[in-house]
C-alpha cells in the first residue's frame, strides 16, 4: 500500500502583504476613472465560496464546458506533455484538475503538483484532499501571487503550467502580457502552459451567465466592498450599491461594476483616504474578458510559446490551449 505524503505548503506572500499590497491597490485603484479595484482582493474565505457556488449555476457555463474539455483530452495532454510535474496558478478547489492528474497519474510520469493560490484556506483544504486521493503524490502548495511570484516555483522535469477557468481573462490586456512574459521567463524550452479561455458569444450568454437570478455574483462582486471594510475598517455602505454588469464589444469583456445608489463620503482608515461618490458613479471589481481562437495564437506566440494544440468543446464557447516553451 502507497503511503499518504503530507501536503507541503510554502507561503510567499508575507504577513504584511495583504495589508501593504491592497494599502496600494486601494490608493491607486480607487483614485482613477472609473474606479477599479483589482479582482485579487475578492477571494476571502467567503469569496472563494461564493465563487464555488458561481461555478455550480445552471446559467454559469464555463467550468462545465471546459471540465468537458479536459475530459475528452487528459489523456492526450498526458501523452504530449509526459509531464512529472504538474503547476496550478489560481488552483481554488482544484476540482476540474483532478481529470489531469488522474491522467498524469495513469500515465505514470507525474511526481509532483503545485497549486498556487492567494486564498491560504481553500488552497489547504485542496492540498489536503489531494494528497489523500492520490496516495504517493507530492502536493507542494505555494500560497502566492502569480502576478508577482512565477520565479519562484519549483523547477526541474517536465512541467505543465495549468492556468485554467479563464482567470487569465480577468487580468487587463497590458497585464496580460506581463504575465505572459513573466511566466515564459520562468519556463525552461519544453515545458508547457495549458490555458483555459472563455470565448466570445452572444452578449445574452454572456449577460445570463454574470448576472444569476439568485443574486449570486452579485453578492461575489460586492464583497469586495466587505473585504475594504473589514481589512481596512473603511464604512463602504454595501446596501448603497446596486450590481451592474455588461458586455464591452469593443474590449470584448465584461465589466463587472457596483453603482453607488446615493451620494456618500467613505473613509478607508487603514489607507488613509477619503473620497466622495457620487450617486450613480460606479466602481469597476472585475474584467472578464473573452476571446477568439486567432487571438489566442497570436498572443501565446508573441510571449514565446508555440500552440500544440487548442481544443473547444461542441459548440465552441470555451477553449482549452496546450503550448510549449520553444
Ligand atoms: N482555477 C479554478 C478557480 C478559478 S477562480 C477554476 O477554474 O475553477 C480564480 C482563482 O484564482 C481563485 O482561487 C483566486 O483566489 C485565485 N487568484 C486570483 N488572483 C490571483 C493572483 N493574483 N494570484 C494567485 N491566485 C489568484
Ligand atoms: C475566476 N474567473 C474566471 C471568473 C470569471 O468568469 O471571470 C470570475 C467570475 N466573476 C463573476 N463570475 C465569475
Amino acid at each position: 500500500m502507497t503511503t499518504v505524503r503530507q501536503p507541503e505548503v510554502e507561503v510567499l506572500l508575507d504577513p504584511d502583504w495583504a495589508a501593504t499590497s491592497l494599502v496600494a491597490d486601494v490608493r491607486r485603484g480607487l483614485s482613477q476613472q472609473p474606479r477599479t479595484l483589482p479582482p485579487k482582493w475578492l477571494y476571502d474565505d467567503r469569496g472563494s465560496d461564493l465563487f464555488d457556488q458561481i461555478t455550480r449555476l445552471p446559467a454559469y457555463y464555463p467550468t462545465e464546458r471546459e471540465r468537458s474539455i479536459l475530459q475528452a483530452h487528459a489523456a492526450d495532454i498526458a501523452e504530449l506533455t509526459g509531464a512529472s510535474m504538474l503547476v496550478e496558478l489560481g488552483s481554488g478547489t482544484s476540482d476540474k484538475t483532478r481529470m489531469l492528474l488522474d491522467a498524469l497519474w495513469a500515465g505514470g510520469t507525474l511526481e509532483t503538483f503545485v497549486p498556487v493560490d492567494v486564498s491560504e484556506g481553500t488552497l489547504r483544504s485542496a492540498a489536503e484532499l489531494l494528497s489523500k486521493t492520490y496516495p504517493g503524490l507530492q502536493v507542494q502548495g505555494v500560497v502566492g501571487d502569480f502576478t508577482l511570484h512565477l520565479g519562484h516555483l519549483p523547477r526541474g522535469g517536465r512541467r505543465v503550467v495549468a492556468f485554467l477557468g479563464g482567470t487569465i481573462g480577468n487580468l487587463y490586456v497590458e497585464e496580460r502580457a506581463a504575465f505572459l512574459g513573466a511566466l515564459v521567463d520562468s519556463l525552461e524550452p519544453g515545458d508547457w502552459l495549458l490555458l483555459g479561455t472563455d470565448l466570445v458569444k452572444s452578449s445574452d450568454r454572456l449577460i445570463a451567465a454574470y448576472d444569476d437570478p439568485g443574486r449570486v455574483t452579485e453578492a461575489f462582486i460586492g464583497n469586495c466592498l466587505k473585504v475594504l471594510n473589514e481589512s481596512l475598517g473603511a464604512d463602504f455602505d454595501t446596501d448603497a450599491f446596486s450590481y451592474v454588469p455588461f458586455w464591452d464589444p469593443r474590449m470584448d469583456r465584461m465589466d463587472l461594476r457596483l453603482r453607488a445608489e446615493m451620494p456618500q463620503r467613505v473613509s478607508i482608515p487603514g489607507a488613509d483616504v477619503v473620497f466622495d461618490v457620487a450617486c450613480g458613479e460606479e466602481i469597476r471589481v472585475e474584467i472578464s474578458t473573452k476571446f477568439r481562437p486567432d487571438g489566442i495564437r497570436r498572443e501565446l506566440a508573441d510571449a514565446g510559446l508555440a500552440v500544440r494544440k487548442l481544443w473547444t468543446d461542441p459548440d465552441g464557447d470555451f477553449a482549452v490551449t496546450l503550448a510549449e516553451r520553444v
